[in-house]
């Protein structure tokens, strides 16, 4: 029996010797202490021995078992060891390879432009407000004082979808649609898409208002202008100021275009502002007392100011962009500009 457990520990040892990987482990493991091992077997020849022996013999199988059991374990033990550092070495991660570079788009400059009106806007405490793009005549005209057969009605020219129902001129129906929704004090915005059959280098038939309203107790066009001088100074620089000239509106009595002192040349006059000194860049005016009445709003009460900003003309000048077409072509050239 002795014998037969030495040659086994022979045996085991050179099994052992010769093990290269987790694999051949698991090999090794089933052929010595798998159910059908050998360390089983010899187990099986411990009924041959003698009653007398077999407490003894017994002893000394355990002791094998586990002196092998323990050299099973130190070499499982260095494989992880080496099956780690092999790990370690192979996936390393150079740092000083080039980042690969994600391809970015970038915002469109009507959108860098709009975004930069509200932050504007915003900071003086107005809330945005969004209409519809296709409106009903009543919003669009007759309820912001431009009755069916009103002559003011040509000032933009229409898209119809249906008998009443258009592509709104402009982003005026917001007024109306927050007037119904909400009381004073009011202070909002309306940005949004318009539409006007109109077509050249300054003209698209589809382009993008900013409309404000304001509406409290006591407002004035001394708001307004207030209001709009720290708007251009935001957009065009700190030295730029307004000027308001006497314009007509149906929905605003007095109207006014507001002119902004050119911010290429000072003032001076230059080619951008035709020598003039000055550059148109909006419309605005005292909401009209029926537009107040149309909405339920006293106009004994309460009074309001209104503007109505392009803001592709504001982009244009921003920019020096020249023609209006550009910012609808989607040419990567020119988008590309406008990366941050
Ligand atoms: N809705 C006018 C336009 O599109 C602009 C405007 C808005 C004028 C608000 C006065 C008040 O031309």
């Amino acid at each position: 029996m002795e014998e037969l457990i030495k040659k086994l520990g022979e045996q085991l040892d050179a099994s052992l010797a010769n093990i290269r990987g987790k694999e051949e482990l698991s090999d090794f493991w089933q052929e010595f202490f798998g159910k059908k091992g050998k360390i089983a077997d010899l187990m099986k020849n411990l009924g041959k021995v003698s009653k007398e022996e077999r407490p003894a013999v017994g002893k000394i199988i355990n002791e094998f078992k586990e002196s092998a059991e323990a050299k099973y374990r130190e070499l499982e033990k260095k494989l992880d060891a080496a099956e780690l550092e092999r790990r370690n070495r192979e996936e390393t991660i150079d740092i000083t390879l080039p980042a690969k570079k994600q391809p970015k788009g970038s915002l469109h400059p009507i959108t860098i432009t709009k975004n930069e009106m509200i932050n504007v806007f915003a900071g003086m405490g107005f809330e945005i407000f969004e209409g519809p793009e296709i409106e009903d005549d009543d919003h669009n005209f007759t309820r912001l004082n431009v009755a069916k057969n009103h002559p003011a009605r040509d000032m933009q020219d229409t898209f119809y979808v249906a008998e009443d129902i258009i592509l709104r001129t402009h982003t005026s129906p917001g007024q109306i649609r927050v007037m119904d929704a909400k009381k004073p004090p009011i202070k909002v915005l309306v940005p949004g898409r318009v539409f006007r059959s109109d077509s050249d280098a300054t003209h698209s038939p589809m382009f993008h208002q900013m409309e404000g309203l304001v509406v409290d107790k006591h407002i004035t066009l001394c708001d307004l202008q207030g209001m709009l001088d720290k708007f251009v100074q935001n957009i065009f620089g700190e030295n730029v100021k307004t000027r308001l000239r006497p314009s007509y509106f149906p929905f605003t009595e007095p109207s006014v275009e507001v002119d902004v002192s050119c911010f290429e040349c000072g003032g001076k006059g230059c080619g951008l502002c035709k020598h003039t000194g000055w550059i148109e860049v909006l419309g605005g005016g005292i909401v009209h007392r029926n537009v107040l009445a149309n909405c339920g709003i006293d106009p004994e009460e309460y009074s309001g100011l209104a503007f109505g900003i392009g803001i592709e003309r504001i982009a244009m000048l921003k920019y020096g962009i020249n023609n209006i077409s550009l910012l609808f072509e989607n040419d990567l050239r020119f988008l590309r500009q406008f990366r941050d």
